[in-house]
């Protein structure tokens, strides 16, 4: 049987849930794509931390081990940040490695370059995993609701924020011990202002505004307001009105431009979106042959988040077997113009 090679940036929370799917369901691989799948390397920052159940001989501190590395042929990005991530997963692209990335900040930004040289080089780049967690939203806009006329997107795309919100209105607990509690089971960003701020749920607007309306939404452009604000009071007022709170992010196409925003607001408690309770998110669709569809799932996570991603390169190792990588992935706003909020 083959063995398909994997290089997997970053072993936090969701490189973890990544290093232990694959570990736990050899079964899944052999089933779906006809071969085994190994981890051949694993970048982190700190080669001396204590990793429990992993193998300290893949470990690395040098991007080197891995681009130079020709039996690895997807890299899997799940560090974070910008910089180092644009370089590395730009120089495995040009080196024919295929690449799935859950990071968000970066593909809000450059989507558009990265989905251009993986086009370039005949690879797949796929970021399922970088809007809402486990939830398929990326692949069904892209595909399974291509001939629509999307609208309207609309949900809650950040599970930090969700989290906190849900324990306040639940458990009257305090906005700082609820952040607390969400960074520590792994929900938070790096820096969780990104998620406090409504900074992430503006980036994964972008990115499903992108794709949804045909269009490049550049991320700068979307107002965003988060929840920092959100007093108890405003928790009790909003039970008055038998309402709760939740962090939405909206984008609309109509007739006089697009509109994309993240803002909290007061949301009627018979409204499906006031149902969707800690982690969860939850995205609407509107289209004008779909009509209404919703997302629901855990929108953040270890293994939720490592799910989607999963799926992703699954779908790059079966493309691998059928030799088409590079040739379905990159069709979505790579060449679109970047269009300016309100145009
Ligand atoms: P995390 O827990 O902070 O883990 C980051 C990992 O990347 C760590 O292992 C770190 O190494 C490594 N790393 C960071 N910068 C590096 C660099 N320059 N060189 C080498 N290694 C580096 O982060 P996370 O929560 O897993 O998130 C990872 C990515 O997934 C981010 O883009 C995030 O936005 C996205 N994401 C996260 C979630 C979630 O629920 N957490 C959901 C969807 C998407 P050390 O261990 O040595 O520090
Ligand atoms: N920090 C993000 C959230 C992770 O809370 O939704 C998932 O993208």
């Amino acid at each position: 049987m083959k063995t398909v090679k994997v290089a997997i940036l970053g072993l936090g929370t969701v490189g973890s849930g990544v290093y232990k799917l694959i570990q736990k369901r050899a079964d899944v691989m052999e089933k779906t794509i006809g071969a085994q799948m190994e981890v051949k390397k694993i970048l982190v920052r700190n080669i001396n931390k204590k990793r429990e159940g992993v193998d300290a001989s893949l470990l690395t501190d040098n991007w080197n081990d891995i681009i130079e590395d020709d039996e690895i042929q997807i890299v899997i990005e799940v560090m974070g940040g910008i910089e180092s991530a644009k370089t590395m997963i730009l120089e495995a692209l040009r080196a024919g490695k295929n690449v799935v990335s859950a990071n968000k900040d970066l593909i809000a930004e450059e989507g558009h370059v990265l989905l251009a040289t993986a086009e370039e080089h005949h690879v797949d780049f796929l970021f399922e995993a970088a809007v809402a967690g486990a939830i398929p939203i990326i692949r069904p806009m892209k595909q399974c609701l291509a001939v629509n006329d999307i609208s309207e997107v609309v949900g809650i795309v950040n599970g930090t924020t969700n989290y906190i919100l849900t324990k306040m209105t639940e458990e009257g607990m305090d906005f700082s011990d609820a952040l607390e509690k969400a960074q520590e089971l792994g929900f938070a960003e790096a820096d969780p202002t990104s998620d406090v701020e409504g900074l992430d749920a503006g980036r994964k607007v972008a990115i499903m505004a992108s794709i949804a309306f045909h269009s490049r939404v550049v991320f700068p452009n979307v107002f965003t307001e988060g929840i920092t604000k959100i007093t108890a009071k405003d928790i009790e007022y909003a039970k008055e009105f038998d309402s709760v709170i939740k962090l939405l992010g909206v984008a609309h196409n109509t007739e006089s431009g697009i509109e994309v925003g993240v803002y909290p607001m007061m949301i009627h408690k018979e409204h499906p979106l006031a149902s969707v309770r800690d982690s969860f998110n939850a995205v609407f669709v509107h289209g004008d042959a779909a009509d209404d569809a919703m997302f629901y799932g855990r929108g953040a996570g270890e293994f939720p988040t490592a799910s989607a991603v999963m799926g992703d390169v699954i779908d790059v190792a079966r493309n691998m077997a059928y030799g088409c990588n590079g040739r379905i992935s990159c069709t979505c706003y790579k060449n679109l113009p970047v269009k300016d909020i309100g145009d």
